[in-house]
């Protein structure tokens, strides 16, 4: 059985204060939910107090990037895998479609973030997704396959089955417009069996596949009622305690 998990994306969001009077109201409210893994990603200046804070929680850490250099070295605002991991997080989204579209991040460093990542023991949550003109197109799965494999290009089976993958449809991000279950659940069946493609039936049934998208505490029990969905990255909604709260709660409304 895949464990699910529930991420939050808190994106350019909140200083440490406001960091940490998240954590204050959301910790009760999610300290019964076992059901699945529950992990949140500050910025980067907010990963060391909030680790912090949770230490001993059900409630794990991820950032938002990784330098794609292993490092020590001369790499101006870069920030590596192992400080990652030496601030308390144990996680780390990469190639998330807004550094895709605004940073230049391509599928090639993605692949090289995901070594970083790997080497230095953090687990990678990859993002992948079509923007709306490569849907309008027809050309949806294409573009996914095409991040997959070159975003996992050259991993072991081992290697890969420490990968877990965000669907995110860059047309559903922020924009209040969610993918309908059916059309996620289409896409992560696809995906899924591009990785038994790639690494085989073992790792295949046991990569988590989250969807992101406008993930609400409206829709997320639909969604997590898919086969091949296995949780969410949730931006907008995971800012503020009580609506997180309700996501990862999910189950209960069911
Ligand atoms: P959203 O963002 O939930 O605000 O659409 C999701 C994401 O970008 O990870």
């Amino acid at each position: 059985m895949r464990k699910p998990i529930i991420a939050g994306n808190w994106k350019m969001y909140k200083t440490i204060a406001e960091a940490l009077e998240f954590v204050q109201a959301f910790r009760p409210l999610v300290v019964a939910s076992t059901h699945c893994e529950i992990v949140i990603a500050p910025p980067f200046t907010a990963i060391k107090s909030v680790a912090a804070r949770l230490d001993g929680s059900n409630i794990d850490i991820a950032a938002q990037d990784v330098a794609a250099e292993p490092g020590p070295g001369a790499f101006t605002g870069e920030v590596s895998a192992s400080m990652i991991k030496d601030a308390g997080a144990r996680w780390t989204i990469i190639g998330h479609s807004e550094r895709r579209q605004f940073y230049g991040e391509t599928d090639d460093s993605v692949n090289a973030r995901i070594r970083a990542a790997l080497v230095a023991g953090l687990s990678p949550i990859l993002c992948v997704g079509e923007r709306l003109e490569d849907r309008d197109a027809g050309r949806a799965e294409e573009v996914v396959e095409a991040q997959l494999s070159a975003g996992m290009r050259n991993l072991t089976a081992s290697e890969a089955s420490r990968i877990i993958i965000a669907y995110e449809p860059v047309w559903a991000i922020g924009t209040g417009r969610t993918a309908t279950p059916e059309t996620a659940q289409q896409m992560h069946a696809f995906i899924r069996s591009g990785i038994r493609r790639m690494f085989g039936e073992g790792v295949a049934e046991e990569t988590r596949l989250l969807y992101g998208g406008s993930v609400k505490p409206d829709n997320i029990a639909t969604l997590m009622s898919q086969p091949d969905i296995d949780g969410a990255l949730v931006g907008g909604a995971s800012l503020e305690a009580g609506s997180f709260a309700s996501i990862v709660n999910y189950k209960e409304k069911r």
